[in-house]
């Protein structure tokens, strides 16, 4: 698969709801202002609660609601289904997620102290929080008929740089999993599962790993020196590709001349034997059905725990 240039390009969200994670600030925030700007209404969840006033202002601005905000920790499932819930009853569904939260906490890690907390919070934020938000989402996406979801990933998920060994790790977690999302569109019209990975952006975002137990780290001389990625090719990223079924899966990098998408990695031609190939698209036929018959159990399974939890 290779992205076509701006072809696809969308210009107005009038009438879609995106929810965005970690909106309260930097690339989040900006994403948000780019949706609104186009027309869509947001719901923002993030663990810092700056996100209120960033709603409120998008309110002020639009004299209606077009923006809410609810505390979310994404690393924890409850959080997720109140957050996309949220969008459902304030307007209507989920058409976009932007998952984007991130963390560098513990970022560089190899030499910081052997302590569970520390060691997971990183993964359960950048990688599994991403992926228990993107569950919730396409639960929602597929009871409205479809939807797009962008996963913010990093350079890091691409690159190696032993100052951010634990955060490189949880980004090319992010990586496996999106373009593991094949079948997404087929099973139910969920597509552009996109992640776009960054190099470094002028934000708050690596603020407080630039030293490690006080001291400074000097990776980050070197980072000054690389050429930071202006917000508009961030945007450019999330946005070129948004309802392309072609992005499904693809990762879009984002440098300070703009986005780029790098090729999948193929199967090694040594596992592609003629059996294995006459098994693969018996696979094939049978995938899609197989994983529409899942995607309607855990529908079942989602609707009546909502519903119990509205009668309790
Ligand atoms: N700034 C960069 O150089 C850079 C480069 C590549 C990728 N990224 C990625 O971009 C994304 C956004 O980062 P940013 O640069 O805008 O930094 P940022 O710190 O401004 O934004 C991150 C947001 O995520 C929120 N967040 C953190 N943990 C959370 C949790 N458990 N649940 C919900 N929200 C949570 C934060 O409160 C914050 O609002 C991150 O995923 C980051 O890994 C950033």
């Amino acid at each position: 698969m290779t992205l076509q240039s701006s072809s696809t390009q969308v210009t107005s969200l009038e009438g879609k709801v995106a929810v965005v994670t970690g909106g309260s600030s930097g690339i989040g925030n900006a994403v948000c202002g780019e949706l609104i700007k186009r027309g869509a209404k947001i719901v923002i969840g993030d663990i810092s609660d700056r996100g209120h006033e960033v709603a409120a202002g998008y309110n002020r601005e639009a004299g209606k609601k077009v923006a809410a905000f609810l505390y979310t920790d994404v690393s924890k499932y409850d959080d997720n289904k109140a957050l996309f819930q949220l969008a459902d009853s304030e307007f209507g569904g989920v058409d976009i997620a932007i998952l984007n939260a991130g963390t560098c906490e513990n970022a560089d890690s190899i030499f910081t102290p052997l302590d569970d907390e520390l060691e997971e919070r990183i993964f359960n934020v950048n990688a599994i929080g991403m992926i228990k938000s993107s569950k919730v989402a396409i639960l929602h996406m597929a009871k409205r008929g479809g939807g797009s979801i962008v996963c913010t990933s990093s350079a890091a998920g691409l690159y190696s740089a032993p100052a951010l060994i634990a955060y490189a790790a949880t980004k090319h977690a992010v990586l496996g999993y999106v373009k593991s999302c094949t079948f997404l569109p087929e099973v139910c019209n969920v597509r552009c599962y996109t992640s776009v990975c960054p190099s470094f952006v002028d934000t708050k975002f690596m603020d407080n790993v630039k030293t490690v137990d006080g001291v400074p780290d000097p990776f980050y001389d070197f980072v000054d020196k690389v050429p930071t990625v202006p917000m508009t090719v961030i945007i450019d990223g999330v946005f070129r590709y948004l309802g392309d079924n072609s992005a499904n899966g693809e990762t879009v990098m984002a440098f300070p001349i703009g986005i780029e998408a790098v090729k999948a990695t193929e199967w090694h031609r040594s596992l592609l034997t003629d059996d294995s190939l006459k098994a693969q698209d018996i696979y094939l036929k049978k995938a899609i059905p197989h994983y529409k018959q899942q995607l309607s159990r855990a529908l079942g399974r989602y609707e009546k725990e909502q519903k119990e939890r509205s009668i309790k």
